[in-house]
């Protein structure tokens, strides 16, 4: 083998994490390599957020069509091979636009599988054979796989993780949703609104468990009048494929056994690190529980060894391992920035959709907070009325003392990209009043933001007057 390359900075996996790292790196005048083994994007771009939300796109269109009071469309029907094709499409126009950059920033690429050697050495293995590579600055941005469950044969066919679900080619009659967590309700929704009887499984009292709980009432509520089926406090103890279809049986609220049976089940629990083969061993990194442990610094507890992303845990979202992506890069050309966990939004792309940003109603009391709280239904916003999507309301916290705004939660069509505002908001420290009397365009869903902070206040226009 040839003397390894010497380079500034080494990141290992192309994800939304590892890309943007690179691209970082590179602007701050870094050489810089990034290896993957498979499609540069990652789980994002390839198996993730990019491909189902084209797909939910398309559901969405059909959805709306098919419940329009207005549209007359007879024999109305999806083409699930076209709504395949444009889905690659998207995903593979996305993986030409990272790769544009990644070339455009002057960063090699090398394809292939990378692995630890030393501290400051790594083998990659691809088509070509092995080459070694050498930095005293590596970024680990190795992403997640789904997370599995004793008993639940997963084969891929019947028993699907969210990867094999992207490419079912027909509707199935019935499908259960184990888990219903941010994967499990997304694909409840495609799944429903293509015409499945959904069943969700999810353990815990509620559906995505995170969120806001009145937030989340709300969506479950909604979610029912689609006939989406959820059982909560229902545990899956066990999932087998007979004759074809996939037999679960679950543990009720009662503590009783029932067997379910379905065409199809989408396994969606949870994902964890993916760090196999990386020879992790070699180089002795401490973790945190499945996790890399990391410092704010995104450093680990190896000298010149970075983690971001999945990898690392807490929130697996892509913009967040995009930002620590930002910090890493930036901290090894001696920055010193850190990522604000807390502003950091939520979205769920279910029909409709969630987002939020800073903390729940329940997070800012149990930090001992004094709290005003705001809401405004999207049936009294005019935008919303015009567009027939009043389902949902926007909900606004502040601390008492000076209005500060520390928490937003959207449930409604658009959720994902009104969330913009409330972000910069809580970033720029703004209070109750700022956002609800900064003049908003009218009409617009962002006015039902604007009146849910007025409401936080008791000062809302459009809304009943409510004693003080
Ligand atoms: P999750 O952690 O959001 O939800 C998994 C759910 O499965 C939990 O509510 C859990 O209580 C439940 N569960 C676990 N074992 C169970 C059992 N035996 N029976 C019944 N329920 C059980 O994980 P999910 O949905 O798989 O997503 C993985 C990660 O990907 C999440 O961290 C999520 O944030 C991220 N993601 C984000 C998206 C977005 O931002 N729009 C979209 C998709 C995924």
């Amino acid at each position: 083998m040839k003397n390894p390359t010497l380079f500034d900075v080494i990141v290992i996996g192309g994800g939304p994490g590892g890309y943007v790292a690179a691209i970082r790196a590179a602007q701050l005048g870094a050489k810089t390599l990034l290896i993957e083994k498979d499609q540069l994007g990652g789980t994002c771009v390839n198996r993730g957020c990019i491909p189902t939300k084209a797909m939910l796109a398309d559901a969405e269109l059909y959805d709306r069509a098919k419940h329009s009071s207005v549209l007359r469309m007879e024999g109305l029907r999806v083409d699930m091979k076209q709504l395949l094709m444009r889905k690659s499409e998207v995903v593979k126009r996305m993986v030409t636009g990272v790769q544009f950059l990644i070339r455009n920033n002057g960063i090699t690429f090398s394809q292939g599988e990378a692995k630890f050697i030393d501290r400051t050495t790594i083998e990659v293995e691809g088509e070509k054979g092995k080459e070694q590579f050498k930095s005293q600055r590596i970024i680990i941005a190795t992403g997640s796989v789904s997370a599995q469950i004793p008993n639940v044969d997963v084969d891929d066919k019947v028993i699907l993780t969210s990867t094999e679900m992207l490419e079912v080619t027909s509707i199935p009659k019935e499908l259960i949703v184990i888990g219903g967590g941010v994967i499990g309700m997304e694909f409840a929704c495609l799944f429903n609104s293509l015409g499945s009887e959904v069943t969700v499984i999810e353990m815990l009292p509620g559906i995505i468990s995170t969120e806001d709980e009145e937030i989340v009432r709300g969506l479950a509520t909604l979610l029912k009048k689609r006939n989406i089926q959820i059982h909560t406090e229902t545990k899956v103890k066990e999932a087998r494929v007979k004759k074809g279809r996939a037999e679960v049986t679950v543990a009720n609220k009662e503590g009783k056994e029932v067997l379910l049976s379905a065409e199809k089940a989408l396994m969606a629990v949870g994902r964890s690190p993916y760090t196999d083969g990386l020879g992790l061993e070699e180089i002795n990194v401490a973790f945190n529980g499945k996790f890399i442990k990391v410092n704010e610094k995104m450093e680990t507890s190896v000298p010149g060894i970075y983690a971001i992303g999945d990898v690392t845990g807490r929130q697996m979202l892509a913009h967040k391992a995009s930002a620590e992506g930002i910090v890493a890069a930036e901290n090894i050309s001696g920055r010193g920035t850190r990522v604000d966990y807390s502003r950091i939004p939520n979205c769920v792309y279910t029909f409709p959709e969630v987002a939020s940003v800073g903390m729940t109603e329940r997070q800012a009391r149990e930090k001992g907070l004094q709290v005003l709280v705001g809401r405004y239904p999207l049936q009294s916003n005019g935008r919303a009325l015009a567009m027939g999507d009043t389902e949902g309301f926007v909900k606004v916290i502040a601390e008492k003392d000076l209005g500060q705004v520390v928490g937003v939660h959207i449930l409604g069509d658009h959720a994902t990209d009104l969330i913009g505002g409330p972000v910069l908001a809580l970033a720029l420290e703004t209070t109750a009043e700022e956002m609800g009397k900064t003049p908003q365009a009218h009409p617009t869903l962002t006015e039902a933001i604007a009146e849910a902070s007025l409401d936080a206040l008791r000062e809302a226009i459009h809304l009943p007057q409510k004693r003080r």
